[in-house]
């Protein structure tokens, strides 16, 4: 799967705009994923507020990419009413790593800014985002146009695999 190949963290971004239906097919491929028992945990606040974003990158000491984006996805799930409580934040991995791939199919880039499941980082940003009591932050994914051209190295290690007879 060619996405798989060349998507890398794009950390900077040039200001050319990405428009909602490009975000909404970001968060399609999020929303295809597997998750436990199907609970499919997510929901999806898309943030393009110069403040919010911000306020964001602050919550993070890694959150500058967010600052250097012109829009991002924060990426949260349900904390009530779950099948499979113990297995939201794998679920949720799944969702975000669909969503990197595509992004990078799209000749978008973007980053796992990460929050959960610090909640140092996770609880002020879920108050800048004003989330209802039911929904936790899982990580923020700022989205834009790569600044640069950087190229996935190849990290294939033949003798990380065993195969025992
Ligand atoms: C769980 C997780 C958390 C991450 N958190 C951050 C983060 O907070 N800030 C950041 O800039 N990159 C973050 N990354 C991106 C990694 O640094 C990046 O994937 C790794 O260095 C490999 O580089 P690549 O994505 O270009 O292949 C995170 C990635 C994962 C999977």
């Amino acid at each position: 799967m060619d996405p798989i190949f060349k998507r890398v963290s794009i950390r900077r971004f040039t200001e050319e705009p990405v428009n909602d239906e490009t975000i909404r097919q970001i968060i399609r491929a999020g929303m295809a994923a597997p998750s436990s028992k199907n609970q499919r945990p997510w929901e999806f606040y898309v943030v393009r507020d110069r403040q919010i974003l911000e306020d964001l990158a602050k919550c993070s000491p890694f959150g500058i990419p967010i600052r250097n984006a012109q829009v991002a996805i924060a990426v949260c799930y349900r904390n009530k009413d779950l099948k499979e409580p113990e297995m939201v934040l794998l679920d949720m991995s799944c969702c975000c790593e669909n969503m990197l791939l595509e992004a990078a199919e799209l000749g978008l880039g973007s980053v796992w800014i990460s929050f959960a499941p610090r909640k140092q980082r996770s609880e002020p940003a879920e108050k800048v985002l004003h989330l209802p009591e039911h929904l936790n932050l899982f990580t923020v994914l700022p989205v834009g146009h790569p600044m640069g051209n950087i190229k996935q190295l190849d990290r294939f290690e033949e003798e990380r695999i065993h195969w025992p007879e």
